[in-house]
């Protein structure tokens, strides 16, 4: 099997949790290099958080922490998602490694000057890291493969009404990325907002009686706390479907977009439009995700957790 080589860039947050525990148990994907950034909570909190998180799954690969702050908006966080530190539920273990003495766009750079191959970049937080990257070194733009990300939707936002959180945290770093020209797979709400995972998948996943499996059901637990005030029947795993998205696309629709990013506005201010009717005349920069089949993406997850138990060889 051909592997694929990734980098992780995130702001976990429990989706971003369950992302990585998918992709750590996938034998399809090659994870390089792991980058926080600031989003779900400050940047302190989600970096002690990755580092608890890649202790927990044995992912000791370099990881590295991000810019404290977007671009050029003020910093925006969610504690009413995903608690006070970030990933608020089970206790997890302290780190039992150390960060690289280098920042995200560094280490970023060094995993791809160092690769044979171009590399997947799969950001599931705002897109700060990715886009400072993409200003300090152009020339290695050539050495990324596709940007898998989870951010945006098409048709409607989640933390206004026209924009989704990630996006809206660093709308000019989406703009930056949306306008590199690397070819991007967007995971938005369109399609995050049906992934969901239903407390009946919670108990598959618990049954399996691992140290990770366990984790990962009260990660769920907690999330879907917030979700059930709001009237979810399950936990929107949004981040999980960026890496979905690799290892399965047969699973999913996706629509070849031209989306652009708005930066200004009262009302739609990170807001991702696409042109379904080609009014623009440009040509698609984005494979927008617009359906999934839920079923097997919860089974994805529930055979991720599987591989905790060593019953899955890599
Ligand atoms: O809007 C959902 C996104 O915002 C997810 O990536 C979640 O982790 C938060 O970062
Ligand atoms: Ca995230």
């Amino acid at each position: 099997m051909t592997r694929i080589p990734i980098i992780l860039d995130g702001d976990p947050g429990h989706d971003d949790a369950i992302a990585w525990v998918l992709a750590n148990a996938s034998p399809e994907l090659d994870i390089k290099a792991v980058t926080t950034c600031c989003g779900n909570q400050t940047i302190e909190k989600t970096t002690y958080n990755t580092q608890r998180i890649c202790t927990l799954i044995g992912l000791h690969v370099p990881t590295a922490k991000g810019r404290s702050c977007p671009l050029v908006s003020a910093p925006i966080i969610a504690p009413t998602v995903h608690g006070e530190s970030g990933l608020d539920g089970p206790a997890l273990p302290e780190p039992d490694f150390d960060l690289v003495p280098m920042t995200a766009v560094e280490l970023i750079a060094k995993t791809l000057q160092e690769s044979d191959e171009p590399v997947t970049l799969v950001p599931t937080g705002p897109l700060t890291n990715i886009a400072a990257f993409l200003i300090a070194h152009p020339e290695l733009k050539s050495k990324v493969k596709q940007i898998s990300l989870m951010g945006g939707g098409v048709q409607f936002g989640n933390w206004t009404p026209a924009a989704e959180f990630n996006i809206l945290v660093d709308p000019e770093a989406a703009k930056i990325v949306f306008e590199s020209g690397i070819p991007i797979i967007m995971a938005g709400l369109d399609v995050t907002e049906k992934a969901l995972i239903k407390p009946y998948d919670f108990e598959r996943i618990r049954a399996l009686n691992n140290p990770v499996a366990k984790v990962v059901a009260e990660w769920l637990d907690f999330f879907y706390q917030f979700h059930t005030q709001l009237g979810y029947e399950g936990a929107p795993v949004h981040d999980a479907v960026a890496v979905a998205a690799l290892i399965h696309p047969e699973i999913m629709d996706m629509r070849d977009l031209y989306v652009q990013v708005e930066t200004e506005g009262d009302f739609c201010k990170g807001a991702t439009v696409a042109d379904f009717l080609g009014v623009t005349g440009k040509a698609p920069n984005a494979k927008v995700i617009m359906g999934i089949d839920r079923d097997a993406f919860a089974d994805l997850l529930v055979e991720a957790a599987k591989y905790y138990n060593g019953e899955v060889a890599k």
